[in-house]
């Protein structure tokens, strides 16, 4: 399998109150095209801070032992900023809060579109708004959005908004971030199936992040369980389920009521 996305020994610390909290401990995992991982683990396992490092939005520890993100084989940390930048086509994320993630001031079309200008021939005037509404559609939204603020918007329609604006310029990588939690299942259905038909038809390789393991089960076809700032279990997402192999994966497991005996 060539690697779509490489993490290796990745560990990430923050201060807290005099303490050292290790919010990432030595993470790796591979990632192939067209592949969907969970990532799962309690509130304050990492998820986030992971995603992060990932879309090289904050960086590893200092120090030549605190590990790499490989994105199609670039170190994105070693990468000059104009490399980064044109590694960024590449990846999109969607954030974990709908509210903090759309600039209040700016309308929809305008926060959807605002990818594009990493494309190197980014279209615009009236190609641009076509591929705003296309893509607004395919979240099952209108195009009359474009010309609304976030503020018109239910914390379900703006993480739509914020699925939109990360598929418009067609990665080959998506961290989504509790993307779906705060939608109603019958547009989560939708978004999953989205999700999926980009997988299947332009190879789309995903990080999900989710504490719903019901749709991580549904969706992923690999899964990542974190704890403390590690991976405490790495696989077959079937496979994990039929067969936790920690402790931890089958409390997760037991904690789910719809798997609940499964595993
Ligand atoms: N900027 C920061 N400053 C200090 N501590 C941080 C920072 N970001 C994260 N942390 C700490 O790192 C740990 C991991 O946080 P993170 O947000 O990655 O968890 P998470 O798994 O995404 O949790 P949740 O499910 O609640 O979103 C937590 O202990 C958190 O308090
Ligand atoms: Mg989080």
């Amino acid at each position: 399998m060539s690697a779509l996305l490489h993490v290796e020994g990745l560990s990430r610390s923050y201060m807290l109150g005099g303490h050292r909290i290790k919010a990432l401990d030595e993470v790796g995992f591979t990632l192939g095209p067209g592949r969907i991982m969970g990532i799962v683990g309690e509130s304050g396992s990492g998820k986030s801070t992971l995603a992060r490092l990932v879309m090289a939005l904050d960086r590893p520890d200092p120090g030549p032992h605190s590990g790499q993100v490989r994105l199609n084989g670039q170190d994105l940390f070693a990468l000059p900023p104009r490399a980064l930048r044109r590694a960024r086509r590449d990846m999109q994320m969607v954030f974990q809060d709908p509210y903090g993630s759309l600039d209040p001031r700016q309308k929809v079309g305008r926060i959807v579109a605002e990818p594009l200008h990493l494309l190197p021939d980014r279209p615009t005037g009236r190609a641009r708004r076509e591929i705003v509404a296309q893509v607004l559609h395919a979240v099952g939204l209108g195009a009359e959005a474009m010309a609304q603020y976030p503020h018109a918007f239910s914390g379900g329609q703006r993480q739509r908004i914020a699925i939109a604006r990360a598929l418009i310029t067609r990665p080959k990588l998506l961290v989504a971030d509790e993307a779906t939690s705060a939608l109603d299942l019958t547009v989560q259905r939708q978004i999953l199936q989205l999700i999926r038909s980009l997988r299947d038809r332009q190879g789309l390789g995903v990080l999900f992040i989710s504490h719903d393991l019901a749709v991580v089960e549904d969706l992923c076809d690999e899964v990542a369980v974190m704890h403390n700032g590690r991976i405490v279990e790495l696989g077959a997402m079937n496979e994990i389920i039929a067969r936790p192999q920690s402790a931890y994966t089958r409390r997760l497991i037991a904690a789910q009521p719809s798997l609940r005996g499964l595993g």
